[in-house]
């Protein structure tokens, strides 16, 4: 048995599977949806599963005064955080999260398969220089056999950053995939809005979405 230092229901956050997130994968599934509206809408669930990501980081105590003269002991998120996209896909999921934390600092690793040993190859990476210190929320929207993200993972491991200070976020994921960081690296933990089927024979989530990247970008 794996020795997991995180139980899967720790691990994995699963958006609650309400009607409105349901409408909204209703949109982005569709084969004949326009790009406008698949970037609209999955600029909307993304939105949740970041919200549901920074959940999962440090806050700060922070006190406000009230337009009628009281002091609210609120939170803020804290500075200690930083995302990292995977190019391509991942660069789709930075305006929500600087929408939601406006001066965060956003890495980025580029990750592709080589055409001749099918392994993940790592093209480029730029990352905050302090990123030891840092939570990140690791961007990629689709967690499909899982070999990019366990690339991206070890990157941030080889840069220092704890692999408990990781929160995968990913719009889809299939069940190979987590499966997969999971026995890997156990403490890692993983937002998504969909635990998918299964994969096709050509590495797609069913019933899936189709190629992420080219429907966002409009490359398809
Ligand atoms: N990448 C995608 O864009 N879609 C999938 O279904 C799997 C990987």
């Amino acid at each position: 048995m794996t020795d997991t230092t995180t139980s899967v229901e720790d691990a994995v956050h699963l958006l609650p599977q309400t009607r409105y997130l349901r409408a909204l994968h209703t949109i982005v599934r569709d084969r004949h949806a326009k790009r406008d509206d698949f970037v609209l809408n999955a600029g909307r669930i993304i939105r949740k599963l970041i919200e549901a990501g920074l959940e999962l980081l440090p806050f700060e105590p922070y006190d406000v005064q009230t337009p009628v003269g009281r002091t609210y002991h609120g939170l803020r998120v804290g500075p200690q955080i930083c995302g990292v996209a995977v190019a391509r896909a991942g660069e789709s999921m930075e305006a929500e999260l600087r929408a939601l934390a406006p001066d965060v600092r956003i890495g980025k690793i580029l990750i592709q398969r080589d055409t001749v040993t099918k392994l993940p190859h790592l093209y480029y990476a730029k990352l905050p220089l302090d990123i030891a210190r840092r939570h990140v929320l690791l961007l990629d929207p689709m967690l499909a056999t899982g070999g990019t993200a366990l690339a991206a993972i070890e990157v941030l491991l080889g840069e220092g950053v704890p692999e408990e200070h990781i929160v995968f976020i990913n719009v889809l994921s299939a069940p190979e995939g987590i499966a997969a960081v999971r026995e890997r690296y156990p403490s890692v933990r993983m937002v998504t809005s969909s635990i998918e089927e299964r994969l096709n024979e050509n590495a797609y989530m069913l019933p899936g979405i189709g190629d992420f990247g080219d429907r966002f970008f409009g490359t398809d």
